[in-house]
């Protein structure tokens, strides 16, 4: 396979994306094009993705709480961008994923299958949903990646934040009432550029990390590994736009297991190295 073009490259996942792509990558930020603005938007993506072969989509409104204020705007960027780029993708011939997420389900059932009927919590939830049915209603052959719990370089939700809050000796404030699989970005990186060299059925694939746990346990084991005076403080969140337990099982494409501890304490050694 030839150049990848990643849509949404300063963000955790196009991070690790250009770290792993480097020159046989294309990169797209906000500075070249505000996802914003649709008007023009098939024109750029048909100039911009001319010389690639394939194209990630790793750009996104990813603010859950603030998605539920940013109707319009998470709803541009996660259903009708998508859209239009699924559709320019289709006419260049290229090949496509587009990363979706667990917070498609509601988090009743707890361990969801590729197959598995979603029904979103949040606007977040319901935009991404939105934007799966339209990259694949205008390009059946896209890989339509969900994961969960993104963590790396750059991110913003706890695992990524996590740690900082251990070098700086903070209290850590967690919950556990969510149940879910912490996913490194750079692991994820990896396996997506192989399911592009690999030739799949398009569709929707699910790809995370394989050790299931909450927020509270997670920072339990791991400050006390890696940071043991700091204190973990348990504390209640606002469950009502967010699954309780979504656990992607992966049926359709075999990846290695991502050993989670090992991943975090590289992730920890690289980002707490400048502090
Ligand atoms: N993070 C998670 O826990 C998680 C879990 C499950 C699924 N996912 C999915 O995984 C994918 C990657 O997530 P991520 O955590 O890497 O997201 P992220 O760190 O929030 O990055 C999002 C990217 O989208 C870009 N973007 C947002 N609004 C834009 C706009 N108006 N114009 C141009 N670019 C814009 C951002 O650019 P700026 O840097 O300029 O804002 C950034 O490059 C997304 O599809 C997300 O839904 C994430």
């Amino acid at each position: 396979m030839g150049r990848v073009a990643v849509l949404g490259a300063s963000g955790t996942l196009g991070r690790a994306l250009a770290e792993v792509l480097g020159n046989s990558g294309k990169y797209h930020t906000r500075k070249v094009w505000d996802l914003r603005k649709l008007e023009g938007l098939e024109d750029f993506l048909f100039a911009f993705l001319e010389d690639v072969d394939a194209v990630i989509n790793a750009a996104a409104y990813t603010n859950v709480n603030r998605a539920e204020e940013e109707r319009e705007e998470a709803f541009v960027l996660n259903a009708l961008f998508p859209e239009v780029l699924a559709r320019v993708s289709r006419s260049l011939g290229l090949k496509m994923v587009h990363v979706s997420t667990d917070y498609v389900f509601d988090g009743r059932v707890g361990f969801y299958r590729e197959d598995d009927e979603p029904s979103p919590l949040s606007v977040y939830g319901r935009t991404k949903l939105e934007g799966e049915r339209r990259v694949l209603g205008v390009y059946p052959d896209a890989l339509v990646v969900r994961t969960s719990w993104l963590f790396g370089l750059g991110g913003k939700n706890f695992f990524s934040r996590l740690p900082f809050m251990l070098k700086r000796g903070e209290d850590i404030y967690a919950h556990s009432h969510q149940l879910s699989c912490p996913t490194y970005a750079p692991r994820l990186a990896g396996v997506l550029i192989g399911m592009l060299r690999a030739g799949l059925e398009g569709g929707i694939y699910h790809i995370t990390g394989k050790t299931p746990t909450t927020p509270y346990d997670f920072a339990l084991t791991v400050s006390a590994l890696l940071h043991p005076t700091s204190r973990v403080v348990h504390f209640l969140p606002d469950m009502s736009i967010r699954p309780r337990v979504s656990v992607l099982l992966s049926n359709r494409y075999d990846y290695p297991a991502f050993p989670l501890f090992e991943d975090f304490s590289r992730y920890y050694a690289r980002s707490v190295a400048g502090l």
